[in-house]
This record gives C-alpha cells, structure tokens and sequence, in this order.
C-alpha cells in the first residue's frame, strides 16, 4: 500500500477509581472505559526506510500547535516502535487530523498512536495480529489498548489491561471541551496530594455502573457516573464546577468531568435532548461544546490505495 486512512475515537471514563501510586509511579485503578463518535484522523504515507514525520492539523477549536511534531509525538513514537520490534527496514509520512481537543482528558493522543499502530500494520503490511498490537500499544500508554478495541470496556492495572464490557442502548453526551488543557501527571499529583494513605482504597469494578450499562437506562448511568480524579481537576480548576452543576440544572441525567479533564461529560437522552443542554451551556456562556454517541468500534481502517 501507498496510503492508509484509519480513524480513531474519544475516549471517556464513566467510572475512573483510583488507588495507590504503584512503585513506577503510575496508579492502580479501575475504570469503565466508552469511546465516543468523536474522532482523529490518522494518515499513513509510505516513506524511505528510516525517514519518520508526522504533521497535525485540525479545526480551529483545537489547539493543534500544542501537540509536538519532533520524536516525542506519540503517533511517531508508535510508528518506530512497531517498525524497530518488527526490524523493519520502513518508513512512514503521518498526517494527524485532530478531532478530539488536545490535553482535554478525552485521550487525544493515545488515540493517535492507536490510530498509528493500525495504519503502519496495514501500510507495510505486516499483519501484526491485535494482541501483540495491544501489547505495544500499553507500552505507548495506558489508554493506547483501549483506543484498539473501542466500545465499553473494563480497564485495569494501569488501565492498559482491557475487558470488553455488556452494554445496551446508545448513550448521548454533551461535551464541553476547554481551549485550555490540563496536564494529565499534574492531575494525578494533585489527586496524590489531596489524598490521604488512610483514603486510599483497592479500586474495584462499579456494580452500579455495570448494572446501569446491561439495563440501557440513561438515568441510572447518569447517577452512578464517578471519577476519583474529579476533585483534583476541580482544584486545579476550580471554575468547571459552575459547568458541571449548570449542566444538571438544564436537565443532564449526569454531569461529570471526562478523566484528568479540563472537559466536562453531560449524559443525555438522545440527539435532541443532547442540543437542548448543548444550547443550554451556551446560553451561559459556556464552550464550545459539541455532543457525541456512544459506544462505537475503536482505530479502523476507512481508506487506502493498493
Ligand atoms: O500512561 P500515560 O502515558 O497516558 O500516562 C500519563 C501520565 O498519567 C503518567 O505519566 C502518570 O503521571 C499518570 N498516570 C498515572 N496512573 C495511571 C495512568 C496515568 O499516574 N494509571
């Protein structure tokens, strides 16, 4: 192949609990992953062996110049690592079109690696089977595997070891994202200062959350939603929580702050309800804001020439 286009979804967490700091620094956690119809572009260009670039556009919402283009791009560093763990003599041109905003704790960079696992496999035809591309991926970061598989998930460990979930209906969610990021480590160091050791606690799976998903009813979702990392993300900033209460005072079944943050999740309905909230936010003076469904499928091919 010349050139492969794979998209790649948001991710958001519906459940994130978090424990202790393990000794390599990461932290234990538990949570139930939903990748949502909002997405990046990755396209993969054959190159000369050894020559790796990547370039990354987007529309304006998005603070595209924030993401690096030099060797610590993740979408890069995915495609050297298959190729060096292949010993591959290859090389790859990437162009990343962004969707999902960046730094938003919708995992805008892990899906990029995703997306650029999936298109090197099938540029340079190696056939990689997904286990193994799942197993580099938690080498690039611990949302990357989940980015493989999309749908709802169980994610464990540091959140690299995925279990595919039972899930009904289709979940509408409005999302306010921040033309400010917030750095994910910097989430995590505030939550380890505002923790406690006697708080901490051995995360385990959300029964609620669980048992809200097999039902398919919006509201019981809606009221088991919880993220460990929430009261961090509020003090570091402390004004998305006039967003977050705005949102259930124009009716959102669940409002909550997607991962590390800075954005903000409003769990609707359906299509029409997700505007009337979407209008809502605006109105006082909050966004942007747009509004995906989920589950949907993971990093998938969409195009290419033979
Ligand atoms: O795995 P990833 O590279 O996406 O993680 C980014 C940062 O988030 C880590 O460097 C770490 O500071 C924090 N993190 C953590 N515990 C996790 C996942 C991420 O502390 N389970």
């Amino acid at each position: 192949m010349r050139e492969v286009t794979v998209t790649v979804p948001a991710k958001i967490n519906l459940s994130l609990r978090v424990g202790a700091a393990r000794p390599d620094g990461y932290h234990r956690l538990v949570t139930v992953y939903q990748a949502i119809g909002m997405y990046d572009e990755v396209r993969a260009r054959a190159a000369p062996a050894g020559s790796f670039s990547v370039t990354v556009d987007g529309d304006e919402r998005i603070a595209v110049s924030e993401v690096p283009t030099d060797d610590t791009n993740l979408a890069l560093r995915a495609a050297r690592l298959l190729a060096q763990r292949l010993d591959l003599a290859a090389g790859v041109q990437l162009e990343v079109t962004k969707g999902i905003p960046v730094a938003g704790g919708m995992a805008g960079g892990s899906a990029d690696a995703a997306g650029a696992l999936v298109a090197c496999n099938a540029l340079w035809g190696t056939q990689v089977s997904r286990p193994e591309l799942s197993a580099l991926a938690a080498e690039l970061g611990s949302d990357v595997p989940f980015l493989l598989v999309g749908g709802t998930a169980v994610g464990t460990g540091r959140g690299e070891v995925v279990t595919p979930a039972m899930v009904r209906g289709e979940y509408w969610w409005v999302v306010l994202e921040s033309t400010q990021g917030l750095s994910t480590p910097e989430v995590y160091r505030e939550f380890d200062r505002l923790t406690t050791s006697g708080d901490l606690v051995t995360p385990d799976v959300p029964d609620a959350v669980m048992a809200a998903l097999r039902s398919g009813i919006v509201e019981r979702l809606g009221a088991a939603l919880s993220n460990d990392l929430q009261p961090a993300a509020l003090r570091l900033r402390p004004e998305l929580a006039k967003v977050l209460e705005c949102g259930v005072q124009s009716s959102a079944h669940g409002a909550i702050v997607s991962g590390s943050g800075p954005s903000c999740l409003f769990l609707t309905e359906d299509r029409a309800h997700a505007m009337r909230v979407a209008r809502a936010l605006t109105a006082s003076g909050f966004g942007p804001v747009s509004f995906a469904a989920g589950p949907v499928p993971g990093a998938k091919v969409v195009g290419g020439d033979g």
